[in-house]
C-alpha cells in the first residue's frame, strides 16, 4: 500500500485522501477569510506574484487548469489580471470548497469563464495536451500521490505549456524559523479555533508544511515528471516558493 504523510503521522493514500477532504469540509465557508488571518494579509502579495510569475506569451484565449483550486481565488485573480477571453478550470476533490468558489464567481460576473470539476489531481478529468497554463497553488503539499499528480499535469498540458506552483516551505534563517514556529504553533490553531471553531486543521496545516519536501527536492520532483526550464522564486525569507517550469 503506498503512504503519505498525513503532518508527522504515515497512512495509507486512501485514508490520507478522505482525511484531507474532511479538513477541507471543515474549513470551507471561512477558508478564505482565515487565509487572511494566519498570513497577517501576505497570502494577497504572494497570489499576486504568482499570477504575476506566470509570464505567458498571450495573454488572451488561453485555457487554464487551476488544480486544487478551492474557493477559486486563483482562478479569480487570473481573470481578473486577464479578462480577454480566458477559461479556467477549476478542479479539486473537494465539493464543498468549489461550491463556496461558484458562489464567488457569480458574485464577480465570472461564472460564464470557469468550470468547476470535482476530481482528484492523481487522476485528471481532462483529455491529453489540454491546457495552456496549470496552476495549482498551497495544494500539491495537501495532495496523497504527488508524483502521480505531477504526471498528470504534466499529460493534460499542451507541449509548450506552462505548469507553476506555489507552496509553503520552511525559512532558512534561523531567527525568522524560531518565529515562524512560534506563529505556527502558538497563535494559528489558536485562530482556528476562534474563527472555524476547531484547531485540528490548522494543526494539520502546520505540520504539513514541515513534513513537505524542500524546494530543491521538490523541484527534482518536477522535473523527474518530465517538466524543463524549471526556477524556484522564494518569497518572504522562504515562507512561501513558487515552482514554473514548461513542458517540451
Ligand atoms: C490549501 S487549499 C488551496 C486552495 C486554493 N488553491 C488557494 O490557493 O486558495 C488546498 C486545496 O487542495 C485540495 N486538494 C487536496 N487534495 C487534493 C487532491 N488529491 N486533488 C485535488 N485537490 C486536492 C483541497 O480540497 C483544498 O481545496
Amino acid at each position: 500500500m503506498t503512504e503519505s504523510n498525513f503532518g508527522y503521522e504515515k497512512i495509507g493514500n486512501k485514508e490520507h485522501s478522505s482525511r484531507v477532504r474532511g479538513i477541507f469540509n471543515k474549513v470551507a465557508n471561512k477558508y478564505d477569510l482565515m487565509n487572511d488571518f494566519m498570513s497577517l494579509g501576505m497570502q494577497r502579495l504572494w497570489k499576486k506574484t504568482f499570477i504575476s510569475s506566470i509570464k505567458s506569451v498571450k495573454n488572451e484565449d488561453q485555457i487554464v487548469i487551476d488544480l486544487a483550486g478551492g474557493t477559486g481565488d486563483i482562478a479569480f485573480k487570473f481573470l481578473e489580471k486577464f479578462p480577454k477571453n480566458n477559461f479556467v478550470n477549476i478542479i479539486d476533490i473537494n465539493q464543498e470548497m468549489l461550491n463556496e468558489g461558484r458562489k464567488v464567481s457569480v458574485r464577480k460576473n465570472l461564472l460564464s469563464n470557469c468550470n468547476f470539476i470535482c476530481s482528484p489531481g492523481e487522476s485528471i478529468a481532462l483529455r491529453n495536451n489540454y491546457a495552456d497554463i496549470l496552476t495549482i497553488a498551497f495544494g500539491i503539499r495537501n495532495v496523497s500521490d504527488r508524483k502521480k499528480c505531477l504526471e498528470e499535469c504534466f499529460r493534460v498540458l499542451k507541449p509548450g505549456g506552462i505548469f507553476i506552483c506555489m507552496e509553503f516551505s520552511m525559512p532558512k534563517d534561523i531567527m525568522l524559523r524560531n518565529l515562524y514556529d512560534i506563529w505556527s504553533y502558538g497563535f494559528i490553531p489558536k485562530l482556528g479555533k476562534l474563527i472555524v471553531g476547531d484547531e485540528t486543521p490548522y494543526r494539520y496545516l502546520v505540520d504539513s508544511i514541515r513534513t513537505f519536501p524542500n524546494p530543491e527536492e521538490f523541484n527534482d520532483m518536477i522535473i523527474k515528471a518530465g517538466f524543463i526550464s524549471n526556477t524556484i522564486k522564494q518569497l518572504t525569507g522562504n515562507i512561501v516558493c513558487i515552482y514554473r517550469a514548461e513542458k517540451p
